[in-house]
């Protein structure tokens, strides 16, 4: 199981119809702003690790809370689960992730630098020899990535417990307490949102390979006789969840495993990629595992998870279709695809992230033209708060203060003017559009709500 293989950029980008921003702007925007920042940042930081600050978290709340919309409650045949982030010793030695969950790694004998094996163009030339800046490399060796933690008061072999290096092997083993409580037939599926580690060797590219993340995964049982059908399914259905973030053709693929690619229990294997600023990158993974696990688990637990067809009494173990997208990964995505420098012919330059305007960490923001005019302002973002994510400001001029909300991706800038008394209007601005309607403000909820919920 060599993890993440196929993330070396699988060809040169393409010129999009949109120059693609530069990471640079985007990390410092999302530091700036408060998306994202390294972990432990007053320490000097931890490398792979990573916090979400107030716009942050709300970008990935509103993130997984769609997916488990579009995966889990517009369906009948998926039921959700929140397992524990440890598990029983045993679930790594049955899933192969002790044996195999590794990365070729190589140390430089002068300089000390540790990089993946197939990574070493990355590692740039070598300080510390004499006459020469090429590294001197040990040869390869394999390298677990799964981190460990010990439990209880003792120290020994014993207690040696691991982070879950993917959130999908509890699904597995609570596959049947959730098929007979939740009374499903085959065929159905088990999805869960959780962190996942991996003691990555070279975490890099901001947030995109990081030491703790989070997955999104469903685990699909099926009838060994429908595999391809629900491959094909869940592929399209997938495909169509990246689209409803806004990826453009020309910067969303599939990439079919070559066989030598894939891991030790899949069948079949598609990547989803985007087109980072780094090259076309994997986002998700959709997976035909077999019976690999199920059968894994039943042996290495004396617990048999076959089943049986109550109609047919057909006695089998159920294959699985997996899909796993990386919610930190979809997340850079998001900010890589809705961030644009505009420079209109007349109007003032402006850095603009065009967020869907379901996902806006703010949906709306409440300008009064004047603090004199704050009553009436807060008035109507108190009762906006009640449908909506409000933000309230008050400082500066107006321009800049649209332009701050432009940065964050607020879809709707509400202003409220000295004529609003006289006229109960208020002045409603479209990010994208930039154009400005006057509307009752009994009437502004209802607007909103038609175009925040309409998906806009
Ligand atoms: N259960 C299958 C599985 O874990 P994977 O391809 O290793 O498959 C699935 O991981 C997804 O998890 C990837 O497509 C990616 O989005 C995310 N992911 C994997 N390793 C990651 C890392 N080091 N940092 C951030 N996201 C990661």
């Amino acid at each position: 199981m060599a993890a993440d293989a196929g993330q070396t950029p699988t060809a040169a980008p393409p010129s999009p119809s949109e120059p693609i921003a530069k990471m640079d702007a985007i990390v410092s925007l999302c530091a700036r702003r408060g998306f994202i920042w390294q972990s432990s940042e007053i320490y000097g930081g931890i490398n792979g690790f990573w916090d979400y600050g107030p716009l942050g978290v709300e970008l990935k709340n509103n993130l997984k809370a769609l997916w488990w919309q579009r995966v889990v409650r517009e369906r009948d045949d998926v039921e959700g689960l929140d397992s524990s982030i440890i598990a029983h010793p045993r679930t790594w030695a049955a899933s192969g992730h002790v044996e195999h969950f590794s990365d070729p790694l190589v140390d430089c004998r002068a300089c000390k630098k540790r990089v993946r094996a197939d990574q070493l163009d990355d590692a740039g030339p070598c300080p510390a020899r004499k006459g020469t800046s090429e590294h001197d490399w040990t040869p390869a060796r394999n390298f677990n990535l799964m981190l460990s933690t010990q439990i209880g008061a003792q120290q020994d072999a014993a207690s040696q417990a691991f982070l879950r290096a993917e959130t999908c092997q509890s699904i597995f083993l609570d596959m049947k307490r959730v098929r007979e409580s939740a009374r499903q037939k085959i065929p159905f599926g088990i999805a869960q949102i959780g962190k996942a580690f991996r003691n990555e060797i070279n975490p890099r590219n901001f947030t995109f390979r990081s030491r703790e993340f989070e997955q999104a995964e469903l685990e699909f049982f099926v009838h060994p006789s429908e595999r391809e059908k629900w491959f094909e399914h869940w592929l399209a259905q997938r495909l169509a969840f990246h689209r409803e973030l806004g990826f453009r053709d020309e910067r969303l693929r599939v990439r079919p495993h070559r066989p030598e690619e894939l891991a030790h229990y899949a069948r079949a294997a598609s990547d989803v990629e985007f087109l980072f600023p780094f090259g076309w990158q994997e986002i998700e993974g959709i997976h035909d595992r077999g019976d690999w696990d199920l059968r894994r688990h039943s042996e290495y637990s004396g617990k048999d998870l076959s089943i049986t067809d109550e109609e047919t009494r057909e006695r089998y173990t159920p294959m699985v279709i997996e899909t796993s997208v990386g919610v930190d990964r979809t997340c850079l995505a998001l900010l890589c695809s809705a961030y644009a420098e505009e420079k209109a012919a007349e109007a003032e330059p402006r850095t603009v992230l065009r967020l869907p305007a379901r996902l806006a960490p703010v949906q709306v923001a409440v300008l009064p033209l004047a603090k004199k005019l704050a009553e009436p302002a807060l008035r109507l973002a108190a009762g906006l708060r009640r449908h909506f994510a409000v933000f309230y400001d008050e400082a500066g001029n107006i321009g800049r203060r649209y332009r701050r909300q432009d940065e964050i991706g607020t879809p709707f800038c509400v202003t409220v003017d000295f004529e609003s008394e006289g006229d109960a209007k208020v002045t409603v601005r479209e990010r994208d559009s930039m154009a400005q309607q006057r509307i009752a403000d009994d009437a502004v909820a209802a607007y909103l709500r038609e175009r925040l919920e309409g998906g806009g």
